[in-house]
């Protein structure tokens, strides 16, 4: 694997052996004083983000940092893009540093896939490009970590029912999901508004329902998602009040789910709004282990980006 830039296309070999090695990388720094390894030494990673973020952004640095790269975050806002450099130019411009992977986010759907392009050399040289969100399309490493907390707490995904809730239309997180899920043998329901799905979801490999509450009995987790109002031009159907009651998780429809059922958001929350404000602090909610395994998918991606197959990243 060069570039992850998607979960469409994955194979379930392939992604479960990333997540094999994000478990090992975490029971290899568990209970460690000094959580460093040499794994990544003498390799220069960067991150590119056009867009905020808190968790992504970090986590890649910390797994970085955690395997001895070198990492350098570059924000736009500071960057000469805010000069009017072009993302090919600013793309190239970090190749030429050094960079030996590059962390893209992005407003741009396919913004990612256009950089690997860019910056691959006749030779086949250049950094490997990582999609860390690009627009509405993809934030594969994402559904990475969801797909590893599904794991822990689910045992296989296999014939697991996933009901994927909300603004499904301008979620990267959805379609990662929705495919990574898919093919890792879990059943996805996506449960929306019909204002919030994309054309040409029939293509996806999921269900749809608009009924939250006839779901919810049936499932073994529900990814609630953030409704993601800046891409949103001002308008918002439903209101948001009304999406709160039709597709809020709320306290009384968190007692609908199964005792085993588990609850993921992959955040920022919009509590009492997406989610109820006591409902991401219940038992059966995984936000905060969604984020603490961010940081071991991200060492698994990018080792096996820079170094390769052959061998697990811990044993380096
Ligand atoms: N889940 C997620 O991508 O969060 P950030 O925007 O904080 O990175």
């Amino acid at each position: 694997m060069r570039h992850l830039l998607s979960t469409e296309g994955l194979s379930s070999a392939q992604a479960t052996e990333l997540l094999d090695e994000a478990e090992r990388f975490e029971q290899a720094l568990t209970g460690r004083e000094v959580r460093k390894l040499p794994t990544l030494r003498g390799r220069t990673v960067m991150t590119v983000f056009y867009e905020n973020s808190t968790r992504t952004r970090v986590s890649f640095e910390t797994a970085g940092k955690w395997m001895s790269a070198d990492v350098i975050n570059v924000s736009a806002s500071s960057s000469s893009v805010g000069k009017g450099e072009s993302l090919r130019d600013t793309a190239m411009t970090l190749r030429a540093i050094g960079a030996d992977a590059l962390i893209v986010r992005h407003p741009a759907s396919g913004a990612a896939q256009q950089i690997a392009q860019w910056t691959e050399g006749r030779d086949g040289t250049g950094p490997s490009v990582i999609n860390a969100g690009d627009g509405m399309h993809e934030h594969p490493t994402q559904a990475l970590l969801d797909a590893l907390t599904l794991r822990q707490r689910l045992g296989s995904l296999q014939d697991r029912r996933v009901a994927i809730v909300g603004d499904i239309l301008h979620s990267r997180v959805a379609r990662s999901n929705a495919h990574l899920l898919s093919t890792l043998g879990a059943e996805v329901v996506l449960v929306a508004p019909p204002t919030l799905l994309p054309v040409g979801v029939e293509a996806w490999p999921v269900t749809v329902s608009s009924d939250f509450d006839a779901e919810l009995p049936a499932v073994d987790a529900v990814m609630m998602l953030r409704v993601q109002a800046e891409r949103m031009n001002g308008g918002f159907f439903p209101s948001a009040r009304e999406y709160s009651v039709r597709y809020g998780l709320s306290e009384r429809r968190m007692g609908l789910l199964g005792d085993d059922a588990v609850i993921l958001h992959p955040g920022p929350m919009l509590r009492g709004m997406e989610i109820g404000f006591s409902v991401a602090d219940a038992p059966a909610a995984t936000v905060l282990e969604q984020v603490r395994n961010g940081v071991h998918v991200r060492m698994a991606v990018l080792f096996r980006l820079l170094v390769g197959t052959e061998q697990s990243g811990v044993s380096q």
